[in-house]
């Protein structure tokens, strides 16, 4: 295993492509309505991404991916495919952009309440994103990743839900996924340990029901097996000598 630690002119192309990412949510967010059809959503990114942007959707083609951006439905998990099924009211959706620009990635998902959120979407929603800032406090040179998903661990199993545990994090940098794998669960004190320098994501997948997940005959789209609601956020850090800077903040986003 080998963690690539990024230079001061890496770290400066990483800023640029974690910003390009966040723009794009930023972009997509008041077309988020019911009424839309996740193709619609996928074409106005992949349009703002190319022609705006002049930057590259990492997705498209990606193993096969066939879209330029993933959008996941309640019970969704991660990798859904955008097609022309329509986004209705009550409905939770994760979408999850990773551009490159200069060779370099930026990766982020945030969740979305199509139209009035129902009660059990917003508490999932807003648990998930708890989770993920409570991994982001603890980003900081001589903490260990262990120390992370052990918070994310507890911070979701003490309120009743369930991490996922086949996907995680990842370095990321010229790669879309490096060394090391970031888990959203473990035990304090194990694992690597973070150095300035160091560029990875922290993107929980929390579930109301059990862990279990599947993947559809897409070969794509991962599911939880009890169909209950899932959700996700992501974004991508940079360690710093203090703590961590978040390559892929949002405007007016603070954590
Ligand atoms: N963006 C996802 C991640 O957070 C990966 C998507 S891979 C794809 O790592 F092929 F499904 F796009
Ligand atoms: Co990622
Ligand atoms: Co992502």
């Amino acid at each position: 295993m080998s963690i690539l630690i990024k230079t001061p002119e890496e770290i400066e192309k990483m800023r640029v492509a974690g910003r390009l990412a966040a723009q794009v949510l930023e972009m997509i967010e008041p077309y988020v309505k019911p009424g839309v059809t996740t193709d619609k959503l996928d074409q106005l990114c992949h349009d703002f991404i190319v022609n705006e942007q002049r930057a590259i959707p990492a997705p498209l083609n990606y193993h096969g991916f066939p879209k330029s951006i993933c959008t996941s439905i309640n019970f969704q998990v991660c990798h859904g495919i955008p097609c022309e099924k329509k986004l209705k009211k009550g409905d939770i959706i994760n979408i999850d952009i990773t551009v490159i620009k200069d060779e370099f990635h930026g990766d982020t998902s945030m969740m979305f309440h199509v139209g009035e959120p129902s009660i059990k979407g917003k508490r999932i929603v807003d648990v998930s994103h708890e989770c993920l800032i409570e991994g982001i406090k603890l980003v900081k040179p001589g903490s260990k990743l262990g120390d992370i998903g052990e918070a994310i661990q507890n911070y979701a199993e003490t309120r009743g839900f369930s991490v996922v545990r086949e996907y995680c994090g990842h370095g990321i940098g010229r790669g879309f996924h490096e060394d090391p794998q970031v888990m959203h669960f473990g035990k304090a004190g194990t694992g690597v340990t973070l150095q300035e320098g160091m560029t990875f994501t922290i993107e929980p997948m929390i579930n109301i029901g059990n862990r279990q997940v599947k993947v559809l005959k897409d070969n794509w789209t991962v599911v939880t097996k009890d169909h209950s609601l899932s959700a996700q956020w992501e974004h991508t850090l940079l360690v710093t000598p203090v703590g961590c800077e978040v390559l892929t903040l949002r405007e007016g986003e603070t954590i």
